[in-house]
């Protein structure tokens, strides 16, 4: 029970993309959270996904609410957060999960338009600054909390389109500002960069949106990765954002974390 009695909001806490192959992110690291012993607030705007969510963390014994709340809009993530406090009287972790690339019409920069570039950059990037602006407060009064974003690799490596590439870069400087910014106040923040992992919204939306077999998009980014040619789970994302959010890393802040089986240290 490494989160024992610790409070967690969870924001993109569903699974956006059905699928029966993979589990999400957002899901595998409430449902994680929830074994170690955290309560958890599932924060999506898919509200029946987030009561998925929800309800898997009670068969497996575990306390979680579901909210609905839309990253693109200030007055729902303070309202979530605020739901939080008055049922928990605190919030010790804040795991921001909400990501979009393909679903939000990404393109090269040549391609783009104002219209998707906008919305990547509220989904992606404004969300989480929203619920930073409206957790911190609640974490300086208690002296202590976790902060927990997710970027992607995209950020570090070649990724063809420009939302998502520069929207993942720009989260690992706000992680790293709001670290410093607030490391006197003993909140930590830290920055998760996946790489290639086997989750509905990565693939299933692909071969969806591209209308390729799921298999052939599994096989194609196995094949990129340098650790077992083999993409990695949630489950890995969900472990290290584990860790991260534990007290057993109670002297790391502002680090950004590759889970990506080795991509990040292949060049050429
Ligand atoms: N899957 C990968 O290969 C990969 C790689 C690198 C980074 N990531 C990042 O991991 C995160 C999770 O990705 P995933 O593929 O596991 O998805 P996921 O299954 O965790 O789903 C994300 C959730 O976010 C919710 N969401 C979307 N837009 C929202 C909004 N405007 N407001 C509130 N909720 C919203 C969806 O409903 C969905 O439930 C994203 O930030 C993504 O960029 C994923």
């Amino acid at each position: 029970m490494r989160l024992q009695d610790k409070i967690a909001i969870i924001i993109g806490a569903g699974q956006g993309e059905g699928s029966t192959a993979a589990i999400g992110n957002g899901r595998a690291t409430a449902l994680v959270f929830a074994r170690e012993g955290a309560k958890v607030l599932a924060v999506d705007r898919d509200l029946a996904s987030a009561q998925e969510t929800v309800t898997l963390i009670a068969q497996a014994g575990g306390e979680a609410q579901a909210y609905r709340a839309d990253v693109t809009d200030e007055m729902q993530i303070k309202a979530a957060i605020d739901a939080c406090v008055q049922r928990w009287g605190r919030v010790d972790i804040l795991h921001n999960n909400v990501g979009i690339s393909v679903a939000g019409n990404d393109a090269a920069v040549e391609d783009i338009t104002t219209e998707a570039f906008d919305r990547i950059v509220a989904v992606n990037l404004r969300g989480m600054i929203y619920s930073c602006k409206h957790t911190i407060p609640v974490m300086r009064r208690q002296q202590a909390g976790v902060i927990l974003n997710i970027s992607s690799m995209a950020a570090w490596t070649t990724y063809p389109w420009v939302g998502y590439k520069t929207t993942k870069a720009a989260i690992i400087a706000m992680t790293e500002q709001i670290a410093i910014q607030n490391a006197s106040y003993g909140i930590r923040a830290n920055v998760i960069l996946p790489g290639l992992m086997d989750t509905p919204m990565a693939v299933d939306t692909r071969a969806r949106t591209w209308g390729t077999p799921r298999e052939v998009i599994a096989a194609e980014r196995d094949a990129q990765v340098p650790l077992r040619h083999k993409m990695g789970t949630a489950w890995d994302v969900a472990h290290a954002a584990l860790f991260l959010a534990s007290d057993e890393a109670q002297f790391i802040t502002g680090v950004a974390l590759p889970v990506d089986g080795g991509a990040s240290v292949r060049v050429g």
